[in-house]
């Protein structure tokens, strides 16, 4: 008997080991986070301390999960996987990213905190390359602390945001990611200044900015702003309910109709509360990535948040990324197995900006 457990002892640590020793992203802030085809990239950020070695290292990581998909259920296929020895881009962190592209599998990559001057990266997800891409235009500059957003013809608007040279800006800059042009979006009632907002794609071709931080204060949530990417014009409008306290630095996915904010019913275990995180729906999740706010090791860097029932939202908490199933709680009708996450229909009666702080 001791003699088989001698030999069985150093095996089994042999193995523990390997499993602790697979990629183990740090810790961050400031991050983006990008899904395409069925891989969520997480890119650069800050790190929690102030360690200059270590926010080097965290500012230039770059690594993603792998998910599909049946019916309403998510799956992730993998570890995380480590992609940073074939990353270009310098240590950064505060960037917009958003997928788009001539076969719109690329990832765009403008702006941020760093010491180089390129405005934009990309990065080939069907070969594994980045590069900086040669953009036509008039003179843009370098903004960060914003939200890119892409549209269904692969135009990203980067409105807003914090630069160096011109401070806490309003200006809203698209950037053709198809024909690589940039362009430049209304300024007429447009929001006041702001960094570090909330920002989506409506169904109705209108993208909703709200909240976000002026420099000197926290702006409320009462009054959203619309810019319609057709007409390329801005509206303002009121909300009803009761509107969540005023806040910045933190996520939002899916969208709103009628503007009225509500408390939804949510189940599950309730994790800390984070800001700066990110946020992507997958499925039928709104998965979350990193952020402040929670303790490594004791919580997952990933949260996943299942809203396809807009009664009930469901929280499915992961410690460790490792291939597993992750099942909603209700059956939506759905009418296609499908593998293909485009396809994800929700069927937001109107509602909500889940935003978490
Ligand atoms: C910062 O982190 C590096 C790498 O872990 C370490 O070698 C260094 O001692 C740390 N510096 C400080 C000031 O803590
Ligand atoms: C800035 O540039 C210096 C040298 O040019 C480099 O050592 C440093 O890592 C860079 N920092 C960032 C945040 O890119
Ligand atoms: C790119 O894919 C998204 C779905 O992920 C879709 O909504 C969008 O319309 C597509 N863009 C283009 C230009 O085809
Ligand atoms: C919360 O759940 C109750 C009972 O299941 C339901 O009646 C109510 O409409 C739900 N609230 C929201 C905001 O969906």
């Amino acid at each position: 008997m001791i003699f088989i457990a001698w030999y069985l002892l150093p095996f089994l640590i042999e193995v523990t080991n390997s499993q602790i020793e697979s990629f183990r992203p740090k810790e961050r802030i400031y991050h983006t986070s990008t899904f395409i085809n069925n891989k969520l990239y997480i890119l650069g950020g800050n790190s929690i301390s102030t360690n200059a070695t270590i926010n080097e290292i965290v500012g230039k990581e770059f690594f993603y999960l792998e998910f599909s998909k049946t019916f309403n259920t998510i799956i992730i296929n993998s570890l995380w996987q480590d992609l940073t020895k074939i990353n270009t881009v310098p240590s950064h962190w505060a960037a917009a990213s958003a997928k788009g592209g001539i076969n719109n599998d690329t990832l765009f990559l403008y702006g941020g905190f760093s010491n180089e001057t390129s405005l934009i990266h990309t990065y080939d997800s069907q070969n594994d390359l980045w590069s900086i891409p040669n953009v036509k235009g008039d003179y843009v500059i370098k903004k960060r602390s914003l939200t890119g957003i892409i549209d269904y013809n692969g135009n990203m608007y980067l409105f807003g945001g914090a630069s160096s040279e011109f401070g806490i800006l309003n200006d809203m800059i698209i950037l053709d990611t198809i024909n690589l042009i940039w362009k430049s979006g209304s300024l007429i009632n447009a929001p006041t200044p702001r960094f570090y907002y909330g920002a989506n794609l409506l169904p109705n071709q209108n993208i909703i900015y709200f909240g976000g931080h002026n420099g000197k204060e926290i702006i409320e949530l009462n009054e959203i702003h619309l810019y319609d990417i057709v007409n390329n014009d801005w509206n303002i409008k009121k909300t009803s309910g009761s509107s969540p306290s005023k806040r910045y630095l933190f996520s939002t996915v899916l969208d709103t109709i009628n503007f009225e904010w509500y408390i939804p019913n949510v189940s599950g275990d309730i994790p800390a509360n984070r800001y700066d995180h990110k946020s992507n729906v997958i499925g039928n999740f709104m998965v979350i990535s990193f952020g402040f706010g929670y303790e490594q090791g004791k919580e997952s860097d990933l949260l996943l948040l299942d809203i396809s029932n807009n009664e009930e939202y469901k929280w499915s908490i992961i410690f460790e990324p490792s291939p597993s199933i992750v099942t909603p709680t209700s059956s939506l009708p759905t009418s296609t197995q499908s593998n293909d996450f485009s396809s994800t229909n929700h069927n937001s009666r109107i509602v909500l900006l889940v935003a978490i702080l």
